[in-house]
């Protein structure tokens, strides 16, 4: 037998040793079996990077419908007359657990939107909470440090989070919506969604005002305890998947009803606390909240990793009518999420199916690595702008009302404002008896095993709140 022999063409008998142990099934593999070569090619690629943080998510399509007019606020075309519908897609996701994490972790959930409007995509990537642990962008990724694995015992590090915590007194005001029965829904459709940040709102006329966002849950609240979760995370880790998955298969459309607070550009100029800074919320006495429309999820993804996971949300993906206002937080936001996608999906994750406008997209992006939709601008010889080929130019309707903007520009210090204490108070008096204590040993529960000057640094702060704050903690850390 030559080697010649044996690199017959694949399928081909090999004449003469019909009886030898090589020959049929028992024959030998060759390297030009390039189905074999391809599948084990293509196997070893078929992860993707996790999101950095957000890894675990649960998606699904829907729709927004607006139910009041709201034109007097904004020129958006989305919100551009009652009855008026844009399809949009859904994922919600839990902060600091990787990608094979159980659902029912206490954990700030993400409540990320993309809106298919027919001026481009919208989304608002924002929380089940209304605020956030940081307000400086510089502290974001030693927060997230401290929610991940610690780097020798690659355990998540309760002493990492409550030392951040506590020398984060800011955070105070998350910490408590994190610790109380919010802080572990029992599904994606029993909680609200927040845009969390303040954003910038414009008319026809081009007039300006600031803008928070806010989605009601129609399904009601519905929350697990700690004991309930860890039960439950007992029987099925995917418990978000299977009910959300489940409840659309079945026809049980969730809903949300969106609500905006709108503060007018002298208003905010007047406003008692910075109303840019995302550890902070606008009271509703002052003001109130103002009916837009419904949101409503009716079609699950046929494929999880096309739809859900190759989603990129970005917070600079506006539409006009929509902008920025200069929380630095948002600012640092515009940057982080398109390069993390970049990164994780690749230079063209705009063009994925899921990602791409279903408006016309006239972009001059060229080339690249994976450009499957050619040149981009609509005409061959548009390649470069100011041209004489009829390629695109910015419309007019595209161009936003200049922001004035003030102070020094310089590195920021954050500390200048030093009220971390009154909102979480407010939101400490709004619970009953069983809510607190519900707090008081969530947080007992959550301290074990750190070290004692972190939990009285902890316990300190929560004294300034409210004395029953801290008092509550201490008995709920004697029991335990
Ligand atoms: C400076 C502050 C922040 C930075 C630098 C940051 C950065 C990131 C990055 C890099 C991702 C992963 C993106 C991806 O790979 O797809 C992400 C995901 C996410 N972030 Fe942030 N983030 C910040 C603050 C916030 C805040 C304040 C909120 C909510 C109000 C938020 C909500 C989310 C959500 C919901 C996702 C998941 C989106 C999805 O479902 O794909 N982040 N963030």
């Amino acid at each position: 037998m030559t080697w010649s022999r044996l690199t017959t063409t694949a399928g081909a008998p090999v004449a003469d040793n019909q009886n030898s142990l090589s020959a049929g099934p028992r024959g030998p593999l060759l390297l030009q079996d390039w189905r074999l070569l391809e599948k084990l090619a293509h196997q070893n690629r078929e992860r993707i990077p996790e999101r950095v943080v957000h890894a675990k998510g649960w998606g699904a399509h829907g729709q927004f419908t607006v139910t009041h007019d709201i034109s007097a606020y904004t020129c958006a075309s989305l919100f551009s007359g009652v009855g008026k519908t844009t399809p949009l897609i859904a994922r919600f996701s839990t902060v600091a657990g990787e990608l094979g994490a159980a659902d029912a972790e206490r954990d700030v959930r993400g409540f990320a939107l993309k809106f298919y409007t027919d001026e481009g995509n919208w989304d608002l990537v924002g929380n089940n909470t209304p605020v956030f642990f940081v307000r400086d962008p510089l502290k974001f990724p030693d927060f997230i440090r401290t929610q991940k694995r610690h780097p020798r015992t690659n355990l998540r590090s309760a002493t990492a989070m409550w030392d951040f915590w506590s020398l984060t007194p800011e955070s105070l005001h998350q910490v408590t919506i994190l610790m109380s029965d919010r802080g572990l829904p029992q599904t994606p459709m029993h909680m609200n969604g927040y845009g969390s940040h303040t954003y910038r709102f414009w008319n026809a006329a081009d007039e300006c005002s600031w803008v928070k966002f806010h989605f009601k849950t129609r399904q009601g609240h519905k929350h697990f305890t700690n004991e309930e979760a860890s039960y439950i995370v007992g029987q099925s880790r995917e418990t978000y998947q299977e009910a959300l998955f489940g409840a659309i298969e079945a026809g049980a459309f969730p809903r949300w009803t969106l609500f905006i607070q709108i503060m007018s550009e002298a208003q905010a100029r007047a406003c008692a606390f910075n109303p840019f800074d995302v550890t902070k919320v606008w009271p509703h006495a002052d003001f109130p909240l103002i009916e837009v429309g419904e949101m409503e999820l009716n079609r699950n993804a046929d494929n999880y990793f096309a739809e859900i996971e190759q989603a990129a949300f970005s917070p600079s993906n506006f539409v006009p009518g929509i902008g920025a206002s200069p929380d630095k937080m948002l600012q640092a936001r515009i940057f982080s999420y398109a390069d993390a996608h970049r990164y994780r999906l690749g230079t063209h994750y705009e063009s994925l199916p899921v990602n791409r406008p279903r408006s016309p997209v006239r972009v001059y992006h060229k080339d690249g690595a994976m450009n499957f939709v050619g040149q981009q601008t609509g005409v061959v010889d548009a390649y470069y702008e100011p041209n004489s080929f009829g390629g695109p130019a910015e419309s007019p309707e595209f161009r936003e009302p200049p922001m004035p903007i003030e102070g020094d520009a310089a590195h920021w210090d954050q500390r200048g404002d030093d009220d971390y204490y009154s909102q979480p108070r407010a939101l400490f008096a709004l619970f009953d008896e069983g809510e607190r204590a519900r707090l008081f040993s969530n947080i007992a529960a959550a301290m074990a095993g750190v070290p004692t000057e972190i939990v009285e640094r902890q316990l300190a702060h929560f004294d300034s709140v409210d004395p029953a704050y801290g008092s509550g903690v201490r008995a709920a850390l004697k029991r335990d």
